[in-house]
């Protein structure tokens, strides 16, 4: 149950996360963080819930780094939040921890309840949509993408190869049997756009089977990142990559029942902006969502090809079980589990909405490509695309069998 409670952890919406250690030793900043953390960092705690064991704290610079220390030693980036602004009341803690427990129990009544109770049953049609895709088509995304010498959402051109890449997606949809629509999405926090796909379900449009990644990269930890080079071969043109090939196949089949959408989100890489502002959207306008996938970083076997990782917090127990039972039937790979220990993608966005997300990514945290957020983040001898199609492979099933059943997620 430790698990759930990390899960949880921190689910309040807007927030940034922030590790970067060169901080302003003079700064203050409201977090939410681990509690065990925040003694052993001798940070007063302000409001502490013992059963999320999440601590509310007003830290400083120096506190800052003396978490962030302690976080690295035990292989984390993070493991705080920092809030947009200090909270004006503590009632508004003690709310949001109210909110955080309840969706904490509803999440262990289904881990209690339905475990390992999903199987799926195995579709021809997509058995052999899934031998259509290629991972040299993965490559040439990632090798076209990654040539930008910038995909910064705070640059000089934050949309040169937004624009770009969706002038490819258009063309390549034009060729479906039926209307596929293509938008690009504006945002208030930050002058990039995202990009929206959507294939609109024939029988339940208002069912949404939701496929996305980051297109955005970053260099030098944000500070001056728009001057630098940030290729973001796999952080995250992979990802990217990986989603745009299984929309290759997807149009070539049948018009999927539910609303099937892919987003291509702006700005991921200074506090999941596009997502943030997307999902909030979607939760004002009572869309029902039915599961949320994220693809970031894919093609870094880090810990061995076709040995993936799901994310375990920020994700749906649901949407795990259903990984599981659509590698038994589909995929044959080995899937380890671990957490990132803080929202670090976009599904984090859509979990704070309250919707059910996914993310399997490339290996576990330890074991990920280091020179992302750097110059260095190219492709070389070390990528394998194959590790990538896994991934498309994900995104695949997950249009074509969620897409056309009712399963949704079931909390008790
Ligand atoms: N690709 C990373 C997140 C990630 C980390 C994915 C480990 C898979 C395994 C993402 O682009 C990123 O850099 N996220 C930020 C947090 C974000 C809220 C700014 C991070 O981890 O620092
Ligand atoms: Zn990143």
């Amino acid at each position: 149950m430790k698990n759930i409670i990390l899960i949880i952890t921190l689910i309040i919406s807007q927030n940034v996360f922030s590790h970067i250690s060169n901080v302003d030793p003079n700064s203050i900043t409201a977090v939410y963080a681990d509690l065990d953390i925040l003694k052993k960092a001798n940070v007063p705690v302000l409001y502490a819930d013992q059963n999320l064991n999440v601590g509310y704290a007003i830290i400083t610079g120096k506190m800052e780094a003396r978490i962030s220390a302690l976080a690295h030693e035990q292989g984390r980036c993070g493991n705080y939040e920092a809030l947009d602004e200090i909270p004006q009341n503590i009632s508004t803690v003690a709310n949001n921890f109210a909110f955080m427990n309840q969706i904490q129990s509803k999440n262990q009544n289904y881990e209690m309840l339905a475990k390992n109770s999903i199987e799926v049953a195995e579709n021809p049609l997509i058995t052999e949509a899934l031998k259509n895709l290629k991972p040299d088509n993965i490559k040439a995304t990632v090798t076209y993408l990654s040539a930008f010498p910038t995909r910064f959402n705070k640059g000089n051109t934050p949309n040169l190869h937004v624009d770009d890449f969706s002038e490819k997606i258009k063309a390549l949809v034009a060729t479906a049997a039926y209307p596929v629509t293509v938008d690009l999405i504006s945002h208030n926090k930050t002058p990039q756009k995202s990009i929206r796909v959507t294939i609109k379900g024939s029988t339940k449009p208002d069912e949404y089977v939701i496929l996305g990644g980051h297109l955005d990269s970053i260099s030098g930890g944000g500070f001056g990142g728009g001057s630098k080079l940030a290729p973001g071969a796999d952080d995250n043109a992979s990802g990217s990559a990986s989603l745009l090939e299984a929309l290759r196949i997807l149009i070539t089949q049948a018009q999927p029942q539910r609303t099937v959408e892919f987003f291509w989100y702006a700005g991921e890489e200074s506090g999941l902006l596009g997502s943030a502002e997307i999902a909030a959207s979607y939760k004002a306008q009572s869309k029902n969502v039915i599961s949320v996938l994220q693809l970031d970083m894919t093609m870094f076997p880090g810990d061995g090809v076709f040995r993936i990782t799901s994310i375990n917090d920020f994700t749906s127990a649901w949407l795990r079980d259903y990984l599981k039972a659509i590698n038994t039937t589909y995929l044959n790979v080995e899937i380890l589990d671990d957490k990132c220990g803080y929202g670090c993608s976009d599904h984090a966005s859509w979990f704070r909405n309250g919707y059910p997300t996914l993310m399997p990514t490339e290996a576990k945290f330890k074991s990920i490509f280091k020179y992302i957020h750097t110059d260095k983040d190219v492709i070389s001898s070390v990528m394998n695309f194959d590790h990538a199609l896994v991934f498309s492979k994900i995104a695949l099933v997950m249009a074509m069998d969620l897409g056309n059943s009712s399963q949704k997620e079931v909390l008790f």
